[in-house]
């Protein structure tokens, strides 16, 4: 597989490298970030549903708050910040 065939996402500062079409929640929990954001108590969330509905994957992406991660395809540079980073 050439490196065309790769995308290359940031996390939190760390390059994960996916197949294209993957998810941003799908790298991530690939990548062992289970943790995505904290709940108003402080209680970590992760991706739940992986379909939209449930809003447990919110991260900031490209610095725009509250993305759900599971509906976000995974392109070259795409820059995200999970809880890890900021308490969105
Ligand atoms: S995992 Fe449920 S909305 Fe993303």
């Amino acid at each position: 597989m050439t490196d065309t065939w790769i995308v290359t996402i940031v996390a939190d500062g760390r390059e994960l490298r996916v197949a294209p079409g993957t998810s941003v929640a799908a790298a991530l929990l690939g990548a062992g970030i289970t943790t995505v954001r904290r709940s108003v108590t402080g209680e970590p969330r992760g991706p739940l549903c992986g379909m939209g509905v449930c809003f447990e994957c919110r991260v900031t992406i490209d610095d725009v708050p509250y993305q759900r991660a599971c509906l976000v395809t995974a392109k070259n540079g795409l820059r995200v910040t999970t809880a890890q980073q900021d308490a969105s």
